[in-house]
């Protein structure tokens, strides 16, 4: 008896706690954003957040306008839907709102790295030096070698004359564009280790091939590997890919490579340097493969495919390359020497350059996330402002908030090679909503402090790609009549995102 009351409290205290947690006591104070806890305690909206996260925003809205705060796994995520509030967010000194910390949180969960308190900085000092400025001139000529390497072997000088070969598109642009960026960053075989320099070559294009297919098995585990929702296989599955990969990418295979990029090199010493154990080390090798190599394949492949789809697009885009190696006194002959794109006709190509932002403001939606490290206000540009709780998250979605606005692009759906030019025909910047000028009016790289580093290089890639399928091969949709395969809606938020399904192409040499 003189138990029972001491246990009931215990219980009821147990309850109420558990029912804390799970949310059940938030209320939407005086001067916060609408509040939306889901239909689940804790879960809150996750499911429908997950299932179709463009349609769930969309949703979200068209019910409570421009901010509204969401429960999402336990965390209550603030989203801005009003692009011309974003430079307040991305502004944001770092003592509010933090980016490392909810990324350390999701690179441990997903890569078993422990990141250290200088890897941001040691990221960007690297970057700043290989990936832009004259670093870049060196990442975009191995890039350039390998590109045709990979390219021109898949169909190489021993194939007839005009014979056609087949392959699905995704997949083809994927792979070349993965397996060329891949050597460029982390380096080639030696004919020293391999005997001669045609083995060396040889090792390269076969080991980068296989690596390919077990990288896309990662790849697609992905999305649902964040969220935390793999079945016990598929976690097994993604061990044995986490092993492999660390093993592939070892500090000590690394060793015995030449060509290695500046960028990959400077992060490993200064790692080697901070006294980091090697085999962490190499969990932080197949994070940077992660980041360097998860977009550009797939970008490349929808770039190609909307240039494809638009014979104007195509047009205007071949008359731009044509006159560059024109100017440059180049040209392609059977057993002649290969195309030299430097930087600098890279520099050259702004009908080039529009294609690719269009292509990217169709088909890349990061969701951004910042810690909320005190109770804040936000100031929205309606000039309303909104008090936000410690502990929560703001998130950003570019792509529903400005990339897919009719009002800030006319027929969002459409692909329009040219909406990033002028009419002079040099690069255009001006977009409007409100009446007013746009700073954040397309955002594949996300924004501020963790901006995508390898944007420039990124971009280059693109081009690089292009160029050579232009200069290189005749290419063309096996059934011309075929739609633009659909978004793959599981992967918003996660970059660039994927088609449900390939769509068959040809090509073949055109010298
Ligand atoms: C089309 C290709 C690419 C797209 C669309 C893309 C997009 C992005 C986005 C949106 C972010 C920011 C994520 C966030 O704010 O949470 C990001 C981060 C990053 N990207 Fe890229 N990226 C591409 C290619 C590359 C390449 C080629 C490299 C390196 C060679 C690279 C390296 C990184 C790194 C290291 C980060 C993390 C930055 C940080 O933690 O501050 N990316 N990328
Ligand atoms: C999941 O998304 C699809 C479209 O992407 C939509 O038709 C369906 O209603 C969604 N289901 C739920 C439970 O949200
Ligand atoms: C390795 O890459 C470099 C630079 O991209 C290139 O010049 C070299 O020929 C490559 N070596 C081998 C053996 O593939
Ligand atoms: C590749 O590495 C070898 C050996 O270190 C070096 O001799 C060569 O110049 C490098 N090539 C390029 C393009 O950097």
């Amino acid at each position: 008896m003189g138990l029972l009351l001491p246990a009931l409290i215990a219980l009821v205290a147990a309850v109420i706690g558990g029912l804390y947690i799970l949310g059940a006591f938030r209320k939407r104070q005086p001067g916060e954003p609408p509040l939306e806890k889901g239909p689940i305690p804790w879960l809150g909206h996750i499911l429908e957040f997950r299932n179709d996260t463009a349609l769930f925003l969309q949703r979200m809205k068209e019910k409570h306008g421009d901010i509204f705060t969401v429960q999402l796994a336990g965390f209550y995520f603030t989203f801005i839907m009003d692009p011309l509030s974003f430079g307040n967010i991305v502004k944001e000194a770092r003592a509010k709102l933090d980016f490392n910390k909810f990324a350390r949180h999701l690179v441990k969960r997903v890569f078993d790295y422990q990141p250290t308190d200088s890897d941001h900085e040691l990221l960007h000092a690297s970057s700043n030096k290989h990936l832009m400025g004259d670093g870049l001139e060196i990442m975009t000529q191995s890039m350039m070698k390998n590109l045709q390497s990979m390219m021109l072997h898949s169909i190489d000088s021993t194939t007839e004359q005009g014979a056609w070969k087949e392959d699905g598109l995704f997949h083809y642009s994927y792979n070349i564009v993965f397996r060329a960026g891949y050597l460029a960053l982390f380096g080639n075989e030696t004919a020293k280790t391999c005997g001669t320099l045609d083995k060396a070559h040889e090792v390269d294009r076969l080991e980068s091939d296989k690596f390919f297919y077990e990288f896309r098995k990662y790849d697609k585990l992905f999305p649902r590997l964040a969220y935390g929702v793999l079945p016990p296989r598929e976690k097994m599955e993604v061990e044995r890919l986490k092993r492999l990969f660390w093993s592939t990418l070892s500090v000590h295979k690394l060793s015995e490579k030449e060509n290695i990029s500046g960028w990959v090199l400077d992060q490993q010493e200064a790692r080697r340097e901070m006294g980091m154990d090697e085999s962490m080390r190499n969990r932080h090798l197949f994070l940077l493969l992660w980041a360097a190599q998860g977009n550009t394949g797939p970008s490349s492949f929808w770039l190609l495919l909307h240039l494809m789809k638009h014979p104007e697009a195509l047009k205007a885009v071949r008359n731009e390359v044509e006159e560059l190696l024109r100017e440059t006194g180049q040209e392609v002959k059977r057993g002649g020497p290969l195309i030299d794109l430097t930087r600098d006709m890279l520099l050259k190509t702004p009908v080039l350059d529009s294609a690719v932002d269009e292509t990217l403001r169709l088909k890349t939606a990061p969701v951004l996330i910042r810690g909320v490290m005190e109770d804040m206000s936000l100031k929205m540009a309606d000039g309303n402002e909104y008090r936000i709780r410690q502990g929560d998250r703001v998130a950003l979605f570019p792509y529903s908030a400005v990339q897919m606005d009719p009002e800030v692009h006319p027929e969002p759906h459409t692909f329009k090679y040219n909406r990033f030019l002028t009419p002079e025909g040099s690069k255009k910047t001006d977009f409007y909503k409100n009446g007013k000028k746009l700073r954040y009016y397309n955002m594949p790289w996300g924004a501020g402090v963790s901006m995508c580093p390898g944007r420039f290089f990124a971009t280059n890639e693109l081009k690089q790609f292009v160029f050579l399928m232009l200069t290189y091969f005749d290419f063309e949709l096996k059934n011309p009549h075929e739609e633009i395969p659909a978004i793959d809606v599981k992967r918003w938020g996660f970059g660039s995102m994927h088609p449900v399904r390939d769509i068959q192409f040809r090509y073949r040499r055109r010298f």
